[in-house]
């Protein structure tokens, strides 16, 4: 039987057994999924400790983030929600992105290894070259074409040869209603623009931080409540059909038509006619099965996940 998420009954249960809470530590504060984190951990009876770059700057030396992560306090989990996301400026960065993506993931999952506790770790369709037509496998290969990509397959590499029992979920296309991201860019251009050229020859599945969130917090459940599940690599993302970005902007103004000020006209254009520093993949829509039989959870929809990222901006 596939289980939907229960909010209301385990907040419920958190209520009456507060010691059953779990302690997860989350490395990252700011960006969309550590706060989805947040909000959404008491849903899921988990008590969160969670640190920003002025606890810890991931781009410092391996030594300043091992001596961090050996200080920190005991705790049941541990959620790297943190990366450097910034995927153009990555191909001018690499050391930086190398450095944030590719190695400190790495020495959090040898702490969790060392304190035989599990660690879910985030990673990227971008690590796909994105020339398939398929939804791709976890096991699929790998072969990312930019600078960001190849930051998080090391982190990937890193996160798996540290003996920890860690899962790494690649998610796509993340959103919310307040954070930096493709959603909130399209509603803020809206607002003195009434058409857009976007790209319509990459396709993948929007991801909202929300169901991310709920996820990792599943998958960290998981793995505290059976010793024996050993992790491994999972794809997350909205379920649902694929889209392009310029049938996602599309989508987007249908949900918000009656708070923009006309009617947007989204002109699909070839990625070729809209140069960026870094190349994307072509087609990078995840196969999500193994996360769903695994973890015993329906993925909810993408779209669903629009409709309450849209309650959440409209109330910013
Ligand atoms: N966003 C997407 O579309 C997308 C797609 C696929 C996979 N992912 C993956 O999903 C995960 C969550 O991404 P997100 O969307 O929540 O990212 P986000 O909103 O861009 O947030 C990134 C977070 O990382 C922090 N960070 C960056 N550099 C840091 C450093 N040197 N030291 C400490 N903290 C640092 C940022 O802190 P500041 O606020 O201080 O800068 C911010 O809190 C990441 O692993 C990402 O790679 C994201």
């Amino acid at each position: 039987m596939v289980d939907t998420f229960d909010e209301e009954e385990n907040l419920w249960r958190a209520a009456r057994h507060p010691s059953l809470m779990q302690h997860i530590v989350v490395i990252g504060k700011t960006g969309q999924l550590a706060r989805a984190l947040a909000d959404r951990a008491a849903s899921h009876n988990v008590q969160l400790t969670c640190y920003g770059r002025e606890d810890c700057d991931l781009s410092e030396t391996t030594a300043a983030i091992e001596a961090f992560a050996e200080n920190l306090p005991e705790c049941d989990g541990i959620i790297i929600a943190a990366a450097y996301t910034a995927v153009d400026k990555a191909e001018d960065d690499q050391n930086t992105a190398q450095q944030v993506n590719g190695i400190a993931p790495g020495v959090f999952a040898k702490e969790c290894a060392r304190r035989d506790i599990p660690l879910i770790h985030i990673s990227t369709d971008y690590v796909f070259p994105g020339n398939g037509t398929a939804p791709l496998k976890p096991s699929d290969p790998t072969d990312p074409i930019n600078a960001y990509g190849s930051s998080k397959l090391a982190g990937e590499k890193a996160v798996q040869d540290s003996g920890a029992r860690a899962a790494i979920l690649r998610t796509s296309w993340v959103f919310d209603g307040t954070g930096k991201n493709f959603m909130t860019t399209m509603l803020r251009l809206a607002q003195d623009r009434d058409a857009l050229n976007i790209v319509a020859d990459q396709i993948g599945r929007p991801t909202f931080a929300g169901h991310l969130a709920d996820a990792s917090l599943i998958a960290v459940k998981k793995l505290i409540a059976d010793n024996s599940m050993k992790g491994g690599l999972y794809h997350v993302s909205g379920s649902d059909q694929p889209v392009s970005w310029a049938e996602f902007a599309d989508a987007i103004f249908t949900q918000a038509i009656e708070h923009i000020p006309h009617t947007m006209q989204v002109t699909y254009i070839p990625a070729a006619q809209y140069p960026t520093p870094a190349k994307r993949p072509a087609y990078s829509v995840l196969d999500i099965s193994a996360f769903e039989r695994d973890f015993n959870i329906a993925l909810p929809s993408w779209k669903t996940g629009l409709e309450e990222a849209f309650q959440d901006w409209k109330s910013n």
